[in-house]
């Protein structure tokens, strides 16, 4: 062979190599063409008309009034970004961005003041249908929280999710949203986040949040306990009631970060493993898994000590056949909120008795990864999304899994570089669980359209895509450099390269 026949083949050889790299490049980072792309948020931290039109007071509305000072910047939900009078402006701007669906959640009390059933707000209803009504006149789907964290008070007096009289309330709501609204609504979301929220029994986690009521390792239990069966009963009514008609999904949103072992020690692997089954099994497990229930390791460590501790049962309570049978498999697809990840190795940490200290782990961040500069919590570990999806992937027979929230918060800049990096590496690493592991990840939420009250800490940590001046009675919605970023993102359908 000639010298320039060789040259030849080998330039023949780049280009062909060239141009596949290209491809699958560009395969990698196209997303499927029925992915579906949305923003969320939530009523209580965008609502406000906290009591507008007949609403009822929730546990939010209750514990902020009460105590303003549980609030870093002494805010509350009772205007908050007034979604309640602007959601057309909601609805302009994610039309805006090319929103395949919005998620965002129903105030239990908006529409049931007390909660119950006999006690319906026609305005409530109303204000709900207007704005399903405009998603649906602008071509976005509506993926509807039942509860994200605002309990009507009436409930909490008696209990909240301790008292199991709390799963006939709660099917007695998802009835009356099933009726007023399934006939638009086609994705339903039970609960939302439920081990954050339950950490209003134990007095721990990372925020003050109602009850405040302090029974760490016992309470949680007892509400996780019952929020299962509740959300068991929301969709086996619809599986036996509205599904044939109106032929939508009913699931629930388990937040979980990545836990990571800290070395590949057998111990700290153990460790991890321990904390995926404390920290996200406790609620996947008993819907998602082959098996049904508890996982084992769960049962075993919270049995052994609650004997060691002389009881006389459990601190965490026990299904019945027939009740493990009834939870598994209530899902039509996987609801996940991914933010962060952590490290594992085995300990005593927590209060005793407490979820923590059953699970014997310890937790820890590698101070080199980056961080928001205002929530403690939220370190930047792309990583730990594409291994926690694939481990969903993996344990719980490959669901359908629809991210119902991932985002970042800052002090609230309009060039949020720092949020555009945080989307580009996590949808990055969510395509390789797609193409690379096998994951079926149908969509993505970003959290939030909007700057909102986060929770207890007011409006010092933001996460919207949009900024919102909350002294400004107006509340006009001013976009940021990530809204601009979605809006390009969502157009191409492909992750943009530098
Ligand atoms: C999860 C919660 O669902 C949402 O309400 C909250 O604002 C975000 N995490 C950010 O902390």
């Amino acid at each position: 062979m000639g010298s320039s026949t060789r040259s030849c083949l080998l330039l023949l050889a780049l280009v062909v190599l060239v141009h596949g790299a290209a491809r699958s490049r560009s395969a990698n980072n196209r997303f499927p063409d029925d992915f579906l792309f949305g923003s969320a948020t939530a009523a209580y931290q965008v609502e406000g008309g906290w009591n507008a039109d007949g609403k009822g007071e929730s546990i939010w509305d209750h514990m902020l009034h009460e105590h303003p000072e549980y609030s870093a910047d002494r805010q509350n939900g009772d205007v908050a970004d007034d979604s309640y009078h602007l959601y057309k402006e909601d609805v302009r701007i994610l039309k805006e961005m090319g929103m395949n669906h919005y998620r965002f959640s129903i105030a239990w009390t908006r529409i049931m003041p007390t909660g119950e059933a006999n006690n319906i707000n026609q305005a409530g209803i109303d204000y709900y249908n207007n704005l399903i009504n405009e998603l649906l006149d602008n071509g976005i789907l509506p993926v509807v929280t039942m509860y994200h964290w605002d309990l009507p008070q009436w409930l909490q007096d008696l209990g909240g999710w301790t008292n199991p009289i709390i799963a006939d309330y709660f099917e007695d709501y998802a009835r009356v949203l099933y009726e007023n609204f399934g006939d638009r609504v086609k994705w339903w979301i039970t609960l939302n986040e439920p081990l954050t929220f339950v950490a209003g029994y134990s007095n721990d986690g990372y925020f003050i949040q109602p009850p405040w009521i302090n029974k760490p390792g016992v309470g949680d239990y007892l509400a996780i306990h019952h929020l299962l069966i509740a959300h068991a009963r929301a969709y086996h009514l619809y599986d036996e009631q509205y599904r044939a008609t109106q032929q939508g999904k009913v699931s629930i949103t388990i937040q979980s970060d990545w836990y990571e072992p800290l070395t590949n020690s057998t111990e700290d692997i153990a460790a991890a493993d321990r904390a995926r089954q404390f920290y996200l099994g406790m609620i996947a497990h008993p819907i998602f898994s082959t098996e049904g229930d508890y996982p084992a390791i769960v049962r075993e460590l919270v049995d052994k000590k609650s004997k060691a501790e002389g009881r006389t049962r459990s601190r965490l309570p026990v299904f019945s056949k027939e009740m493990v049978e009834y939870i598994r498999g209530t899902y039509d697809f996987f609801g996940l909120n991914y933010y962060t990840g952590k490290l594992v190795t085995s300990g005593e940490t927590g209060k005793n008795p407490s979820r923590d200290r059953d699970s014997e782990v310890v937790t820890s961040v590698d101070p080199s990864w980056p961080a928001s500069s205002v929530s403690p919590w939220l370190k930047v570990v792309p990583w730990g999304f594409r291994k926690l999806i694939t481990w969903i992937h993996e344990n719980y027979n490959a669901p359908d899994i629809l991210i119902t929230e991932n985002g970042f918060s800052d002090a609230g800049t309009l060039e949020d570089t720092d949020r555009i990096s945080y989307f580009k590496s996590h949808l990055t690493e969510l395509l390789k669980a797609v193409y690379v592991d096998g994951a079926n990840v149908i969509g993505y939420t970003a959290w939030s359209l909007l700057d909102n009250l986060e929770w207890n800490k007011g409006y010092t940590q933001r996460f919207g895509v949009y900024y919102v001046n909350i002294t400004d009675p107006a509340r006009p919605r001013i976009p940021k450099a990530s809204s601009q970023f979605l809006k390009e993102l969502i157009q191409a359908r492909e992750i943009p390269q530098d």
